[in-house]
This record gives structure tokens, sequence and C-alpha cells, in this order.
């Protein structure tokens, strides 16, 4: 009975965290607009994020980003596709990619390549290629954490038994 309250505890408290950092992440990808056959992206930097945060592309797209700055010099960078832009607050910038056809589907992050204060560390996007590792139609991003939450509730209810035990054995 007491493990089970634990393994529930432990579910309930992680899953809360894992719920939390999934309202983070989870934002809808932008899949931008199409002109003249390439896809255009205008991305925003600011203390510390890009909005949109999260967009899609697909293996073969021609891809256009318009990168501002809204507040200080930050970088937008993505090393699978070589280039780190250093964006000045006023200054638009254009780049322009064109995403190998055979490019392997997946999440890659974007970041910002300049130090611009605490939050530098932290300040990632995410490029969606093709539709990566999708189950039941629901990104696997979604349902790993839910996964390592059993687990690790799992450990943590392993170890209270376990103290218990050598608890038990100590009695005796
Ligand atoms: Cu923005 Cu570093």
């Amino acid at each position: 009975m007491l493990i089970l309250i634990t393994f529930l505890i432990a579910s309930v408290f992680t899953g809360g965290i894992v719920y939390g950092v999934q309202g983070l992440v989870s934002e809808e990808a932008d899949e931008g607009t199409l002109v003249d056959g390439v896809k255009l992206f205008r991305i925003e930097a600011s203390q510390w994020n890009f909005s949109p945060s999260a967009i899609k592309v697909n293996p073969g797209d021609r891809v256009r980003f318009i990168v501002t700055s809204a507040d200080i010099m930050h970088g937008f960078a993505l090393n699978e596709w070589g280039f780190n832009l250093a964006l000045t607050p006023g200054l638009r910038l254009r780049h322009e990619v064109t995403i190998p056809a055979d490019f392997p589907e997946g999440v890659y992050a974007n970041y910002c390549s300049i130090f611009c204060g605490i939050g530098h560390p932290y300040m990632k996007g995410r490029i969606m290629v093709g539709n990566p590792a999708l189950f039941l139609g629901v990104g696997m991003g979604k349902i790993l954490p839910y996964g390592a939450t059993v687990v690790m509730a799992g450990v943590f209810t392993a170890f209270i038994i376990a103290g218990r035990r050598r608890q038990d054995e100590a009695d005796t």
C-alpha cells in the first residue's frame, strides 16, 4: 500500500513538472508563408527567445529567414545548415537555405550565438524537418517525457522500498 502511494505521489510530482515544461516547449510550429516557391519565415529574437520559437519545413524546401532583434544583439545559428547570423537591433537580416532533399527528418535546435545575458544559454528555437518520429499521430517529444515520468517514479519507489528493506533488516 505504501509502495502504491509513494508511486502515485512521485508520479503526480514529476508529472506536474513535465506538464509545466511541455507548456513551454509545445508551441505549434510555424509553417511559414509560401512566396514564389520559397518558404518565408519572419523571426524576431529578443531576450531570451525566438518568435516563433518553432518552425516546420520539409526536406527539399527552399527557406528564407528574415530575422530581426527586438532589443539587444543576438545570434541566429543552426549548425546543421551552417549559418550563424549576428543580429543588430533595428537591422533586418535575410538568409536563404535550400534544404537537401535527403536531409534527415528530425528536430533541430537553432540557438543564439552572441552572449545576451543570463538567459543566453537557454535561448533556443526548434526547427522541425519533415514529420519526425510520430507515434499514433503525436510527436514523440510529447510522449517521451511522460514515459520518463513513469520510469522516474518507478526508480524513486524502488529506492523507498530498498530503504525500507534495509530498515527492516536493521530492526530484526
Ligand atoms: Cu540571445 Cu544570446
